[in-house]
């Protein structure tokens, strides 16, 4: 098991919930500068000011306004409000191939499951008038039923709505035998702090389970976004894929916005299909402390540029 994935990670996402460190890390020139390397700004028009450049390099894009674990319909429905705008300018982009992805606790979850749906129709509506696809975002593990079931809506109102499925959760393999036929599917390796007893803990697991179940997803049938920066996986699913024959419309890389941009251009280059997740917005922190705490290294760059400034 490695020092970094079974000891600094889950100790950065504890620092991370402490009141401070989110004080210090947002209210100090170095936080911000790291964080500027993971999210595309604080505006709509950041967003898109990035969709258009990855367009132009052959990466097409998905917009996540950042926020998670509303409070107040209030705060869900602001969230509703910003995900119209950015359908809309996404339409006025014309040809911009760009997708939403949604996250459940933005939209009200915590609220109640309809206030929720509530907020997630008008959205799906809206994208279905333009035939924009939208993706669901996976939280941690006390959320995947209720967001299961608020997809399984959503599926049935939109086909064009796609799921994020974690391999580091040992009840992924069941889940997938529960998706309606043919729906999309993001796979991800899962970025929260969950109890050992639910979670694959090694990474050598993660990576197994990840490659298991593409090899299911793929036998099934099902689109499948392969999100992940990790370059044995990315080789595998590109080998299978190729060595299938059937072509390439029914899986794309999917990479995070300032995370390994050299696989997105080699990828792309090379005419594999690349889609980057672009984050905006003003809530930054949470997804902040999950990309530092994917890579440690991240922290030693914010605490030695924290120092400097000191
Ligand atoms: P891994 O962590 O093994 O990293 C592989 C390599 O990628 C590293 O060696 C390093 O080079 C590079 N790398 C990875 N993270 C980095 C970072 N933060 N900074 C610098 N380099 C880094 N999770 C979730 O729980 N629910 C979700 O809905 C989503 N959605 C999502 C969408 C998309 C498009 C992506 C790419 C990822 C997600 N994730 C997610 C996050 C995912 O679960 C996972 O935490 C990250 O992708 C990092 O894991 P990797 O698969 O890249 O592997």
């Amino acid at each position: 098991m490695s020092f970094s994935t079974s000891v600094l990670r889950p100790l950065i996402l504890q620092v991370a919930e402490h009141p401070w460190s989110r004080r210090i890390v947002t209210g100090t020139r170095p936080g911000r500068a790291v964080a500027s390397r993971f999210v595309a700004g604080e505006s709509l028009e950041d967003a898109m000011r990035v969709a258009g450049t990855l367009d132009r390099n052959r990466i097409t894009s998905m917009l996540d306004f950042l926020g998670e674990n509303v409070r107040t319909e209030e705060q869900a429905e602001k969230a509703r409000a910003a995900y119209l705008e950015a359908l809309a300018a996404v339409e006025r982009a014309e040809d911009l191939d760009c997708a939403i992805s949604l996250k459940p606790t933005q939209l009200g979850l915590d609220v109640s499951f309809e206030a929720c749906l509530a907020n997630v129709e008008p959205i799906l509506d809206a994208a279905k008038a333009r035939g924009t696809a939208v993706m669901i975002d996976m939280e941690s593990v006390g959320y995947v039923d209720p967001t299961l079931r608020v997809f399984h809506e959503a599926h049935a109102r939109y086909p064009k709505v796609g799921i994020a499925l974690q391999s580091y959760l040992r009840r992924t393999e069941r889940d997938v035998q529960h998706l309606p036929p043919g729906c999309r599917v993001r796979l991800v390796k899962g970025a929260y702090l969950e109890p050992p007893e639910v979670v694959f803990t090694t990474k050598r697991e993660v990576d197994a389970s990840f490659a298991r179940l593409f090899t299911t997803l793929f036998a099934r049938g099902h689109p499948i976004d392969v999100a992940t920066h990790d370059p044995r996986l990315l080789e595998g699913v590109r080998r299978r894929v190729d060595a299938a024959g059937e072509g390439w419309s029914r899986v794309e890389f999917q990479m995070l916005y300032g995370v390994r941009r050299d696989l997105q251009s080699r990828f792309a280059g090379q005419g594999y299909p690349v889609r980057v997740y672009i984050p905006y917005g003003t809530e930054w922190y949470p997804y902040l402390t999950r990309r530092l705490a994917e890579r440690p290294a991240n922290v030693w760059f914010f605490l030695s540029n924290l120092l400097r400034a000191r």
